[in-house]
């Protein structure tokens, strides 16, 4: 068979070559080169399954289709305004073990309890692994189906047939272009590489909004965000979640980063038990239940997640230098905030934190990285340095400046009414700040030394 004149593209990294070789001359892979008008062949079945191609008064179009349908998840529904909209693509990242595929099997089941039909394409665990699970979770719905299948061919077909009004891909890291998909056998790249992660989202976007089916994407994303794929999907997508937490905690974070149909900034808190996850009503509980009083190193800060507000715990911990370099070391906090702050408090507040090791973290497997955490840092820190245990009562929220100044920090009421609502009614705020609400006293503060004098904490020092 001649395959000379035809151009070919390879399914891994996108280069073209002007004739078929068993091996991409590009990036080494084999049996990767597809003919391209057969890639095209695959795109025009999605595009003729699309009515609606001619242009519309924009004051005509439907605005039913864009209505949230709510999953029966609260938690879920509240970080989406609502729901799913039929016909949307959501991209759900988070950490591999973090909790994604318990998070949408939770999600199918809900759906599928009110009487629809949903489906799961589960393309890294067989169908007997997620009936295990599922039979952790509680019934099974007779309306939830499963594929377990990686060849975006497959998917797009079952779904065409099955007609749900919900899919959930789970994940789209491992779905592929597989002989399903080209009619052939030599044809299967490398599931997770780019270009294939790349084209199977933009087919499965082509059938959700053909099909107005509401689809979820599960990407895993590594700590630092890097793993190829989820970012470079994320303007395809209509909605970004992103799902966080630390595996060793129960409590879980549900955010939207992006959203096409709603605001963004609403937070959805869940904590993982034995079966599944449930959501939480009162974070506080999980947070600062385990909160030691009266010791040097800790002290509250009244956190913005999204559009909630968080008290978490900051402890600090230090330590004469054990090594020729003092150590820094941080759990959920930005490692580069800290090394500035304890720059300020050696310069500005005399507390000779350069020749020791420093150790912060937040309590509870919650991440703070935003600069309003740096007084209570310094704070916490200057306790534990000197021995003198805050006041229980005490939260702390400003931006460090490098001339030792306390900046003004976004959402000061909020976070002072939460703090008033838990019982902390002593709270260190940046000079500048507002008035607060009843019954909280606010202790002003123009500069990080005048903070940390404020609490007895300079003289402990010098002792
Ligand atoms: P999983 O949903 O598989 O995570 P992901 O899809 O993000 O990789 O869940 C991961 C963890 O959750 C796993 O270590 C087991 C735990 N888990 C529970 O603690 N309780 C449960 O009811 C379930 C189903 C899982
Ligand atoms: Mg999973």
């Amino acid at each position: 068979m001649a395959k000379t004149a035809k151009r070919h593209r390879c399914i891994d990294c996108g280069s073209t070559s002007a004739r078929w070789a068993g091996r991409c001359p590009s990036c080494g892979e084999w049996n990767t080169l597809v003919e391209e008008a057969q890639l095209g062949s695959l795109v025009r079945a999605v595009e003729a399954l699309d009515l609606s191609a001619m242009p519309v008064p924009l004051s005509s179009v439907d605005l039913s289709e864009a209505t949230a349908v709510p999953t029966g998840v609260e938690e879920f529904d509240r970080v989406l305004s609502g729901g799913l909209v039929p016909g949307s693509v959501t991209l759900l990242g988070g950490e591999p073990g973090i909790g994604k595929s318990t998070l949408l099997l939770q999600v199918l089941a809900a759906r599928a309890a009110s009487g629809h039909r949903v489906l799961l394409v589960s393309a890294e665990e067989s169908a007997h692994q997620v009936r295990l699970r599922a039979e952790r979770l509680g019934p099974i719905p007779p309306g939830l189906l499963i594929l377990a299948a990686t060849d975006v061919g497959t998917v797009i077909s079952s779904v065409v047939e099955a007609e749900p009004d919900l899919v959930v891909i789970d994940s789209i890291q491992a779905v592929a272009i597989g002989p399903a998909t080209l009619g052939e056998r030599r044809a299967s790249g490398v599931p997770g590489s780019i270009t294939q992660v790349r084209e199977c989202a933009d087919q499965l976007v082509g059938l959700a909004k053909s099909r107005q089916v509401a689809t979820v994407l599960v990407g895993h994303v590594t700590k630092d965000g890097a793993l190829a794929g989820p970012r470079a999907l994320e303007h395809m997508v209509d909605t970004v979640l992103s799902f966080e937490g630390d595996r060793h905690h129960a409590l879980r974070l549900l955010l939207a980063v992006k959203h096409r149909f709603g605001p963004t900034g609403e937070l959805g808190l869940f904590e993982m038990g034995d079966q599944g996850l449930n959501r939480v009503d009162d974070p506080g509980r999980l947070l600062l239940g385990d909160r030691l009083t009266g010791v040097p190193g800790g002290v509250v800060l009244p956190a913005l997640q999204g559009r909630r507000t968080l008290l978490v715990e900051l402890q600090a911990l230090v330590a004469p230098m054990g090594q020729a370099q003092a150590k820094r070391s941080v759990v959920g906090l930005d490692s580069g905030r800290l090394v500035m702050t304890l720059a300020v408090l050696a310069r500005h507040a005399e507390l000779p934190m350069l020749a020791m090791d420093v150790f912060a973290s937040v309590a509870g497997g919650i991440r703070v990285t935003e600069p309003a955490a740096d007084l209570a840092v310094a704070l916490a820190v200057a306790s534990a340095a000197t021995g003198v245990a805050l006041p229980s009562n005490l939260a702390a929220v400003g931006e460090v400046g490098l001339a030792g100044e306390i900046r003004q920090v976004s959402g000061l009421p909020r976070r002072l009414e939460e703090a008033a609502r838990l019982g902390f009614d002593r709270v260190v705020v940046p000079a500048s700040a507002p008035g607060g609400p009843a019954g909280v006293e606010l202790i002003r503060v123009d500069t990080v030394a005048e903070a940390v004098a404020r609490f007895g904490c300079i003289d402990g020092a010098s002792r």
